[in-house]
């Protein structure tokens, strides 16, 4: 009899599952743009809670300033105000924070960046979060060992930025903005190198922008922005179609026979996002690009970096600019969010740039 009703519950329990696998989860995917969205920003998702992003050090930054970008969204016809830090190389951090009087700390390290010739890092973040999440704090903290100066910024929808739905065209127009703050406030006679550094979601944000950097400026009313000096993609994938194919989530659901109708397709028809950085970086094989991937990676696995690597290299097959693709090895423990502890990350950084800045000091373009 126990057993019995036992065993009845254990069927019905796995019959309602079942229910929801087959029927309601493809149901509210297809036919809900806001899932959909959810998923692919997941902003809503806030973690840690309740910073001073107005004090970094508050955020466990060390030698860095918040300010804010503002402007007029074309995209979204509203103003939008973008949250933004700037984290100092290790070599400046002991004379402007320590030596010099602490209350003129902003002005002065707007002229420190006016005068560098450090190589300045504009960081685009992946989905969830914001800027001083762990992972990313990390990150900066190798910046900054490599002596770089480090631009960080939330997205619409993100931190304390403005509160906007963000689409794929709105936080394109937010990291154009904050590379455009970026290129006025650097030196405009012989500029420091400057890279656009990309994690998961964030390299093909960069890559839209960097595809699309001319024909942005003249709908956004700019003049026309020199280019960056090269792109890293960390832990980037091919296009956000195979991404959702291959995400940890799609799992659950990818044994149903109309799986691709119901879960793969509303993606690709958004107007709200597309994100083919495949696509977008086969128009600009004039700039240098240096890939990260780890092969324990299980957000976006590696294969999706091969076939980009793939991809990127046909486009630059005759002529072009340098691709490099570093991968980590699956017995490193590394994987879709910390690449930053891989020992010789410093080194392949490094050797990358010594080949941008030798392309740079020949004005090959
Ligand atoms: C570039 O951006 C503009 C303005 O947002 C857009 O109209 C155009 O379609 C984009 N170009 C390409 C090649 O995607
Ligand atoms: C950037 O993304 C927007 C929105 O998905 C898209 O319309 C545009 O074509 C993309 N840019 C490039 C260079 O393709």
């Amino acid at each position: 009899m126990v057993l019995g009703t036992i065993l009845l519950t254990g069927a019905s329990l796995t019959a309602s599952v079942l229910v929801v696998q087959v029927a309601v989860l493809p149901l509210v995917f297809k036919y809900s743009k806001s899932v959909q969205r959810k998923m692919v920003f997941s902003n809503c998702i806030n973690y840690p809670r309740n910073l001073d992003y107005e004090n970094p050090s508050s955020c466990n930054v060390v030698g860095g300033r918040n300010f804010n970008i503002q402007f007029e969204s074309a995209v979204d016809s509203c103003p939008i105000k973008l949250g933004v830090w700037h984290i100092v190389p290790c070599s400046m951090f002991r004379e402007v924070f320590v030596i010099r009087d602490y209350l003129n700390v902003d002005d002065r390290l707007h002229q420190e960046l006016r005068r560098t010739q450090n190589t300045v890092v504009l960081y685009c973040h992946g989905n969830s979060n914001h800027r001083a999440s762990p992972h990313r704090l990390q990150m900066y903290k190798v910046f900054q060992e490599l002596n770089f100066h480090v631009i960080t910024f939330d997205y619409r929808g993100y931190g304390d930025s403005t509160r906007v739905r963000p689409t794929e065209r709105g936080v394109v127009e937010d990291a154009l903005e904050v590379y455009s703050w970026l290129m006025e406030s650097l030196t405009q006679t012989n500029r420091p190198p400057v890279i656009i550094w990309g994690h998961s979601l964030g390299t093909a944000v960069a890559a839209n922008m960097t595809a699309n950097l001319s024909d942005l400026c003249a709908t956004q009313g700019k003049s026309q922005l020199p280019r960056p000096d090269a792109l890293v993609l960390e832990a980037p994938f091919n296009n956000l179609m195979d991404e959702i194919e291959s995400h940890p989530f799609s799992k659950l659901v990818s044994w149903l026979p109309y799986y691709r109708d119901t879960f793969v397709k509303p993606f690709t028809v958004s107007s709200e996002y597309a994100f083919t950085t495949d696509q977008y970086l086969s128009t600009v094989p004039h700039i240098p690009i240096l890939m990260l991937h780890s092969k324990g990676d299980k957000i976006v696995p590696y294969p999706l970096a091969v076939k980009l690597h793939e991809k990127v290299a046909e486009s630059r097959a005759i002529a072009g600019a340098p691709l490099m693709f570093h991968s980590f090895e699956k017995g490193l423990g590394l994987g879709h969010n910390n690449l930053c502890e891989a020992p010789d990350l410093k080194d392949v950084v490094g050797k990358f740039l010594e080949e941008v800045k030798e392309r740079k000091g020949k004005h090959v373009d």
